[in-house]
């Protein structure tokens, strides 16, 4: 099926973020969120995007502006109506995200595809949540998704092929890299970063190595543009902690992190978004890591 309007609900770091790619690719696409600030927020996220590729030149004010106005921003579910395909990216907590798909199949057509931004929690289980789980499937973008290529497309145990190939075609269209992967808690890529991360955790509390040091360290190796504590603050720290509670239980205390995400999580400092996490973001820039 193509994909002739797209719906993004929850306009939070990830959310809004995925509607500006949509709509850089010149797709229609309505973002919803419960939160009037977040959707004031999503908005500004997106237009500063836009305002970057203008001032680079890549450009002109009146393309941005007419990729903006491809974006219906609200904060009723019924605007999803006529939507093809929905990507879900509220917070990682499966009861919510199961409610929600409850709620979007009294709104959208049984043909329209669900999609779950979830980075680590079983589509399959999302989809019991669905009179037409066949229709459900991952579709995992990564930070920022306006910017990263790879989108893993989830199989859940009743996803139906012609879901996971509409899917797979919405992702080209949009100009990213789908690829297809087996479901199991944390898919391919979130493995992946979360045992390095766990192990980076273990290193630091053994070492006493302030934040900045481990992050300095890391980035000198010259293999990724950031460092892992200021990585886990730009994804918000308890998506970090929740992701790393479901591949522990999967997979055992290797992929458990310590104390230092819990305890921020636990005071509320969530890293850039609360404006303190491992660094002090306060004064709008980085602390020293402590
Ligand atoms: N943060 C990341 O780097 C990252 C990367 C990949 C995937 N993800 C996944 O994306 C999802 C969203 O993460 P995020 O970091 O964008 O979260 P976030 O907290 O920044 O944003 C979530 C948004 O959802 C809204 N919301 C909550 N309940 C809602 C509802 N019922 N209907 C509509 N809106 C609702 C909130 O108001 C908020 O604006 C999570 O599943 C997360 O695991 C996050």
């Amino acid at each position: 099926m193509f994909v002739m309007k797209a719906g993004v609900v929850g306009a939070g770091t990830m959310g809004a973020e995925i509607a500006q790619a949509i709509s850089f690719a010149e797709l229609p696409v309505v973002l919803v969120d419960v939160s009037e600030e977040a959707l004031a927020r999503g908005r500004a996220r997106i237009e500063a995007i836009y305002q970057r590729r203008v001032e680079k030149g890549r450009m002109t004010p009146s393309q941005a502006g007419d990729r903006v106005s491809l974006i219906q921003f609200g904060q009723d579910p019924a605007l999803l109506a006529d939507c093809d395909l929905v990507i879900e990216a509220v917070p990682e907590k499966l009861e919510l995200k199961q409610a929600l798909i409850e709620r979007l199949d009294g709104v959208v057509s049984p043909l329209c595809v669900l999609g779950s931004n979830t980075s680590a929690l079983s589509i399959t289980a999302m989809a019991q949540a669905s009179r037409h789980p066949e229709r459900v499937v991952g579709l995992h973008f990564f930070f920022p998704a306006s910017v990263m290529r790879l989108v893993e497309v989830v199989r859940g145990e009743a996803t139906s092929a012609e879901t996971v190939e509409t899917a797979v075609s919405f992702v080209a269209d949009i100009r990213k890299i789908p690829v297809r992967v087996k479901e199991c808690p944390g898919f391919v890529v979130n493995r992946v970063l979360m045992a390095a991360m766990a192990e980076v955790l273990r290193y630091q509390e053994q070492s006493g190595a302030s934040f900045a040091e481990v992050d300095g360290a890391v980035l000198a190796a010259g293999l990724v543009p950031m460092g892992p504590f200021g990585l886990a603050d730009q994804l918000g720290l308890e998506i970090v902690h929740e992701v790393q509670a479901t591949l522990a239980a999967a997979y055992g205390d290797r992929f458990a992190g310590g104390e230092a995400v819990a305890e921020r999580v636990a005071t509320g400092a969530l890293g850039v978004k609360s404006g303190r996490g491992f660094y002090d973001y306060s004064g709008g820039g980085a602390g020293d890591g402590r």
